[in-house]
């Protein structure tokens, strides 16, 4: 029986020691530990440390089981036999005592007629049950990680990486949404720009620090800049050499400029092409969107936004008053002053932003065309929604958190409205990423005004839920999980929390982890996910530049 339960050992690895001879076994629902034993000639061959994983091939139900050492101690012999020191002399002999270590069990391979199966353990373990090293297929195989999807790092033991058992995020976890949460400094963005990188489904990433353009540059993708007036006034290549110039690239538009189409600049940097598009909103056609989307209008002064808006010509912002005045003409109903005064707030708000039709003025390196100027738009989302894209936010910003956050909604409303005409068409639904890092300026818990709580839950669940069976994954960073919205909490089924305070970790239900994530290093951290076979997995993340 012993020598059957370890040749199945040495299938899956290295035998080092048998579960425990002098203390019972016992495990259950609530307490998930055995104690096993290691000889003194293996313990000095292996290196068996607190966290290591460790495999037990059981006696009688024939199956395997992985484990995680929690706890490592060593007697001496003296101890082992309650005799007190007889003299001050050391003696080396009695060191030589088994290791004893307490594992904690994670999960169980059963063998129904052939068909294996991972499950949690159930067990018992049987006294002298073969323990050994497990090899990196046996641990893949009981961590149930994904064999496909993208890489993010890899699995580690103690704070040691084991290099080929590696962390991967997996296209079921991605329409699942995944937060990632760790203070500043924890490496949330090395991990997201890890993901766009290696990424092969289509992306895009919205960057209010500017931290991603150095990897859209380097990974050819394209960047896309909403355009506040300060800078359309600019031209476009004063702009684009301050854009360049604050993202530490080195980029020469004289030298690297290859294509001009319209509001799209090609460039070429080493061997790839980056695009950069810049784009602005037109009041006449994001009107509608505003309304749906602005958490500056109140439910009925969006209502009647949209009314006025349906019966008048619309065209540019400034002139409001005039659509405002031929809209209530034509709708002959009586729209409540309270109602009125918050629309009139609201477009004020939006008009004060400076990022509704725009012209900029065209100049290109040779200054031929610095006299010309044209009106600003959207790009075609169609082939945007093929690329990798990064939304430069930084300039937009520079007019305040709520302008950059409108663009971002236009957009990400845009590409919802596309997912939504192709899934309601019967068309193929293809897998799209939406990365937020510092996701809480996007998705706050509750705004200053209470009022447009409503329209925000109504775009977070269209985008997570409601996206989700239209292709749409969202990837959400942020280092202050205390104010970010309850409702991305809970649609995010996987999390990684990376070096975070406790109240950090409790709203993500981590709390138990937090002697561990308190002090770690850059990029280490634990994967909770449903799509994991065991629900927490360390990682280390791999580092991007
Ligand atoms: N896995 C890792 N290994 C080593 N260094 C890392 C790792 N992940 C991140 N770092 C480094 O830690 C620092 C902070 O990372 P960053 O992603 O900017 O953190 P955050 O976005 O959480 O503030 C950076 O210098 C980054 O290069
Ligand atoms: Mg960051």
């Amino acid at each position: 029986m012993i020598s059957e339960a370890k040749l199945r050992a040495n299938n899956y690895g290295k035998v080092v020691g048998i579960a425990s001879r002098v203390s019972p076994i016992s495990h259950g629902e609530n307490n998930k530990e055995v104690e096993v034993e290691i000889p003194f000639e293996n313990y000095l061959e292996s290196r068996l440390i607190v966290d290591s994983f460790l495999g037990l091939s059981l006696l009688i139900p024939g199956t395997l089981i992985l484990g995680r050492i929690k706890e490592v101690s060593r007697e001496d012999l003296m101890s082992l036999s309650r005799v007190p020191a007889l003299s001050v002399n050391e003696d080396p002999s009695s060191v030589a005592t088994p290791l004893r270590i307490k594992v904690e069990l994670i999960s169980e391979l059963i063998d129904e007629n052939g068909v294996k199966e991972v499950v949690p353990p159930s067990s018992p373990i049987d006294p002298q049950s073969p323990v050994f090293l497990p090899n990196d297929d046996f641990v893949k195989t009981m961590l149930g990680l994904p064999i496909d999807g993208i890489e993010i790092g890899k699995v580690v033991e103690g704070y040691r990486r084991r290099e080929n058992v590696e962390a991967r995020i997996s296209k079921e976890m991605l329409s699942h949404h995944i937060l990632v949460i760790g203070t500043t400094g924890s490496g949330k963005t090395n991990l997201l720009k890890t993901i766009y990188s290696k990424s092969d489904i289509p992306l895009i990433a919205f960057d209010i620090q500017g931290d991603y353009i150095r990897t859209a540059i380097r990974e050819g993708g394209r960047i896309v800049i909403p355009m506040s007036e300060d800078y359309a006034k600019m031209g476009i290549v004063p702009f684009l050499k301050l854009v360049f110039g604050r993202s530490s690239v080195d980029i020469n538009i004289d030298r690297d400029l290859v294509n001009v189409d319209g509001q799209t600049l090609t460039f070429s940097s080493g061997e790839k092409k980056f695009k950069v598009t810049l784009m602005g909103f037109k009041f006449s056609k994001v009107a509608k969107d505003l309304a749906d989307i602005s958490t500056l209008f109140s439910p009925q002064g969006a209502y009647f936004f949209k009314l006025i808006i349906d019966n008048a010509i619309v065209d540019n912002i400034s002139n409001w008053e005039k659509i405002e005045k031929e809209g209530k003409n034509n709708l002959h109903v009586n729209i409540h002053q309270y109602t009125l005064s918050n629309i009139e707030r609201a477009v004020k708000i939006i008009q004060e932003m400076r990022i509704l039709d725009l012209k900029i003025k065209l100049s290109d390196p040779g200054m031929t065309l610095q006299h010309k100027s044209i009106e600003l738009d959207e790009p075609s989302y169609e082939e945007l929604l093929k690329e990798k894209i990064t939304v430069d936010l930084r300039w937009i910003m520079e007019r305040g958190i709520d302008a950059s956050v409108t663009a971002a909604y236009i957009i990400m409303n845009r590409i919802f409205k596309l997912k939504d005409n192709a899934y309601k068409q019967g068309k193929e639904i293809l897998p799209y990423i939406m990365m937020f890092d510092e996701a809480h300026e996007y998705f706050p818990q509750s705004r200053k005004n209470e009022e447009g709580k409503e329209s925000l839950e109504r775009l977070i669940n269209k985008i997570m839920r409601l996206g989700r069976v239209r292709g749409i994954g969202t990837i959400l960073a942020t280092h202050r999980p205390e104010d970010l919205n309850d409702l991305i909490i809970t649609l995010t089924n996987s999390k990684v929390a990376l070096r975070a305070d406790n109240d950090a970790l409790r709203r993500v239900d981590m709390e138990e982890y937090s002697k561990i994530l308190e002090v770690s290093p850059p990029g280490f951290g634990i994967i909770r996910t449903f799509a994991y076979r065991a629900h927490n997995v360390f990682l280390r993340s791999d580092k991007f530049d």
